[in-house]
């Protein structure tokens, strides 16, 4: 196996970009050398990184010709687009942020704790899901597995980091005036918004529908049914979701919450009489999905409702993506 690899992050100005590199600070990976790029916004802007400063560099056609591993793109749809097939034709393993290729079937959507098996079938792109999504599907597949899930009713809590940067200095600014809004079109400061990303023809948010149809594609269940609805509110960083959910078989409370507890990448906070249960503020910087307020749903046969926390940065991001390159590099895939 290659003891060092390359790494390019592309859109290390951004909140995902700086949060991959204090992730990577974090993470021993045998990355020996790294390349930051952004627009030409930001182009010369230096980045301290590992006790060395770094120059960020302008993205361009000729960016990927040096040669490298791996790349990390969050920097939107367009820049994914562009140039991640690329990068990919020139050797590098791109791990995506952007919704841009999520969806295609030839791109795996990849969990690791989810559907890792997923990654041997990449062809130079792997995307990484959106952020809501994988905090739950990470609380999900254990569950999916063993009772099999027939229905599926997402309800979103949103923080403002997911919308970039500008979307956190429109909470910071705590402006109720439309005309100083940088992200969203009504404040969100003192308000919730039911609308995240662009509203579709059938009245769903794009964001309510990629987590219908990325759940789907990432646990394999095409036809499971799933409805959603996803709320920007003025938290600032780590998303919190109520799922409800119904499955096919009986279950046993106590199981399904063992069962959870062994899962990998969950930690449950449920206990009602010390008022603990997970919050955004508690799930900030870390990388596991935090589950709790599990209770049966007496409304249906076989039901619970579950409190999902995560950080959407990392976990639903960043980090996300930093656990997909570990595995590439500890697979043999890589040596094809
Ligand atoms: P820049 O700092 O030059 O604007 P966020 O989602 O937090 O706003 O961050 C977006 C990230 O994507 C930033 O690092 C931004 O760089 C980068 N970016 C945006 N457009 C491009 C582009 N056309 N080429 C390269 N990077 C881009």
């Amino acid at each position: 196996m290659k003891k060092q690899y390359k790494l390019a992050i592309v859109g290390a100005t951004g909140l995902v970009g700086r949060t991959a590199l204090t992730v990577l600070e974090e993470k021993k990976l045998p990355i020996s050398e790294y390349v930051f790029f952004a627009s030409s916004r930001s182009a010369g802007t230096k980045l301290n990184f590992m006790g060395k400063e770094y120059i960020v560099r302008e993205l361009n056609e000729s960016s990927f010709d040096e040669g490298f591993d791996f790349a990390i793109f969050s920097a939107g749809g367009d820049t994914s687009k562009k140039y991640s097939p690329i990068a990919a034709s020139k050797g590098c393993i791109v791990v995506d942020n952007s919704s841009a290729f999520r969806m295609d079937p030839n791109v795996p959507l990849v969990v690791p704790e989810v559907n890792s098996e997923e990654l041997i079938n990449h062809k130079g792109i792997i995307a990484n899901p959106n952020c809501s999504t994988i905090q739950a599907v990470v609380a999900l597949k254990p569950l999916d597995d063993k009772y099999h899930i027939k229905r599926i009713v997402y309800s979103t809590y949103q923080a403002v980091s997911g919308a970039g940067i500008k979307g956190v200095e429109d909470l910071e600014n705590q402006t109720c005036d439309e005309k100083n809004l940088k992200k969203f079109p009504h404040p969100i400061f003192n308000n919730c918004l039911p609308h995240i990303d662009v509203f579709l023809e059938n009245g769903y948010t794009k964001e309510e529908e990629k987590m219908i149809n990325e759940t789907r594609k990432i646990l394999k269940r095409p036809d499971l049914k799933i409805t959603a609805t996803t709320v920007r509110v003025p938290v600032m960083n780590s998303h919190s979701e109520s799922i409800n959910i119904e499955f096919e078989k009986d279950f046993h409370l106590e199981d399904l919450i063992s069962t959870l507890k062994h899962a990998p990448g969950i930690i449950i906070q449920d206990d009602p009489s010390t008022n603990t249960y997970p919050l955004a503020l508690n799930a900030n910087g870390h990388d596991e999905v935090f589950v709790g307020r599990i209770r049966r749903d007496d409304s249906i046969p076989s039901g619970i409702n579950l409190w999902v926390v995560a950080d959407n940065i990392r976990k639903g991001a960043a980090s996300n993506a930093i656990q997909i390159v570990e595995k590439l590099i500890s697979s043999s895939k890589l040596e094809n």
